[in-house]
């Protein structure tokens, strides 16, 4: 695809295609996504909207290699996902995406920096993963609050902390579940632009919310509508890929 070239990615972040999922709600079997295909360059801030229950959520988990689809294959920088036991997807998930999940999950009563720190644990911390972390903290303004206990930060320090723990393994796919579903105005802004600076790391980032300050927010490259799990394609959902 020429616009792949033109992010120099090559490789896309993530190809989803023709990803159907259904789902056994304990009555009947609900197709909750229905037939979706896109492309995440890398370098593009990919937003999901649609309203509660139109399946955003379960596509972000299919797309970051949490949950198989039904039909439909996934590749996450080249890899196929989609068919892999869950112990070899766990291994392709851990290397290649990031998540900051919607309740960001920190462990209280570890440190900042020792959340941060926890995707390497199981292959063991090394030197350059110290280095790392620390200069992710700086990033994002916690090199103070590195050794607090995650349990004393604010909401925005914790949204910080579970940001800067998905980048720890320089994932090609960072994926954010309604990231300022409880922020204020000015953290939601503060998320927007951190979010377009992770993006120079040559990663692409999926975001799904119904927040129009951040589907708004400038560094969006392209918005997917998802509506009763079909992707909207009369809006300009599908535009890099036509052009
Ligand atoms: N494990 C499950 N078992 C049964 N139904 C499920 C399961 N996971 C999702 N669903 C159903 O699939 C549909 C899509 O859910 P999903 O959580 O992906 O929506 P969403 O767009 O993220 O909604 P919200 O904006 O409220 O977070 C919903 O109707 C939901 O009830
Ligand atoms: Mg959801």
């Amino acid at each position: 695809m020429p616009d792949d070239e033109h992010r120099g990615g090559g490789t896309p972040a993530a190809s989803v295609r023709n990803v159907v999922k259904r789902i056994w709600d304990g009555r009947e079997r609900r197709t909750v996504l229905d037939d979706v295909s896109f492309d995440l360059a890398r370098r593009e801030l990919v937003v999901v909207r649609g309203p509660s229950g139109s399946g955003k959520t379960t596509l972000l988990a299919i797309v970051g290699a949490m949950l198989s689809p039904s039909s439909g294959e996934v590749h996450l920088d080249g890899e196929p996902t989609s068919r892999l036991r869950e112990a070899h997807r766990a291994e392709v998930r851990r290397r290649k995406v990031g998540f900051v999940f919607q309740d960001l999950q920190l462990v209280d009563g570890l440190t900042s920096r020792e959340n941060v720190l926890l995707p390497r644990v199981p292959d063991g911390v090394r030197p350059q993963d110290e280095t790392r972390a620390t200069a992710l903290l700086e990033r994002f303004g916690l090199g103070s609050v590195a050794g607090v206990d995650a349990k004393s930060l604010s909401g925005g320090e914790r949204q910080r902390v579970a940001l800067a723990r998905a980048l720890i393994n320089d994932p090609p796919l960072l994926v954010l579940d309604e990231p300022t579903a409880h922020l204020d105005d000015a953290r939601a802004t503060s998320i927007a632009n951190e979010l377009a600076t992770v993006l120079d790391d040559d990663r692409a980032v999926l975001v799904a919310t119904h927040d129009p300050r951040l589907a708004q927010s400038a560094g969006v490259s392209r918005i997917l509508d998802l509506v009763a799990g079909r992707l909207d394609k009369t809006h300009h959902a599908w535009s890099a890929l036509e052009s």
